[in-house]
């Protein structure tokens, strides 16, 4: 493993993902090693992201740095930061988590962790990353919304977040037009991650078909992100889910998306 990022070989391109120790940060991590990137790997879990880069290494021949951080915390975001103006040539912002529990009886600084986290790391790293980029060759930004964030109904404040993502990403792209730095937006369904269990979210109501593994979510975002794509939504279910929704009225749209998401459990 590279003790620096300084370390790292030029002569391979560099992917900096966060939320890199599981899920669907993993998957790109393993994907995009594979794909010939060396690795900055971001989350808090300084064990795991190791075994993450171990695999990558082994794997395929990647360089990783393992880049511990808790992005609730304006002093690791700058860590991040600082790495990010070094120079990466694609970065995941793939942190993330959601809460369970009604709004008004949670902990404000738990909705300011989810704010920190799923909001305003990804802000201050896309800043940094396309600054960098549109100074180099281009890049890709691959920011983690959901299809949560899509139409209004599952939740409030982590719905929210991920509204802001997709509007924020697609609203980016659309300035950068022609400039070789892209910025795209991925919205999966249902995904077998540790996400529901950190988050408390029971889906057991939540039937197989609607679930997707993250290495097939990370390949059909990526395959978007070969074609131009700026907007990501995985799987043929939930794509005709959100065309179908999108066409009902919009009261009928929130109710449809607050039973089939067990909307009253999530703040
Ligand atoms: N799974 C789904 O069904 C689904 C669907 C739509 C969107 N998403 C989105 O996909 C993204 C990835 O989630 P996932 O499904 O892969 O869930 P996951 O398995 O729970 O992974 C979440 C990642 O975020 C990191 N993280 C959480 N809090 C952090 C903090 N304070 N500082 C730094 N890193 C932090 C975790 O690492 P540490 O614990 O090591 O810090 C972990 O690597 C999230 O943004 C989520 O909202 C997931």
């Amino acid at each position: 493993m590279a003790d620096s990022a300084a370390e790292a070989r030029r002569d391979r391109p560099c992917a900096l993902i966060t939320g890199a120790s599981s899920g669907l940060g993993a998957a790109f991590a393993d994907r995009l090693a594979r794909d010939g990137h060396d690795l900055v790997l971001v989350a808090r879990d300084a064990g795991r992201l190791a075994e993450v880069a171990r695999r990558a290494e082994e794997r395929h021949g990647a360089r990783c740095t393992v880049l511990p951080a808790d992005l609730t915390a304006a002093a690791d975001r700058r860590k991040v930061t600082e790495r990010i103006e070094e120079g990466v040539d694609f970065l995941v912002n793939g942190a993330g988590f959601g809460v369970s529990g009604s709004f008004w009886q949670l902990d404000r600084k738990v909705l300011e962790e989810q704010l920190a986290v799923n909001v305003t790391a990804p802000q201050e790293f896309t800043h940094a990353a396309v600054r960098t980029m549109l100074d180099g060759a281009g890049g890709t930004v691959v920011n983690l919304s959901s299809i949560t964030g899509l139409i209004p109904g599952r939740g409030s404040t982590y719905a929210a977040s991920k509204a802001w993502t997709r509007y924020f990403s697609l609203g980016l792209n659309e300035a950068l037009r022609g400039t070789g730095t892209q910025v795209m937006v991925l919205c999966p369904g249902f995904v077998r991650t540790e996400f529901h269990a950190r988050a408390g979210i029971d889906v057991r109501q939540v039937s197989e078909g609607w679930w997707m593994d993250p290495d097939d979510v990370v390949d059909r975002c990526l395959a978007d992100a070969a074609r131009g794509r700026p907007f990501s939504l995985p799987g043929l279910r939930n794509k005709v889910f959100i065309a179908a929704v999108s066409r009902l009225p919009r009261p009928l749209a929130q109710r449809v998306n607050r039973m089939l998401g067990n909307a009253g459990a999530r703040a």
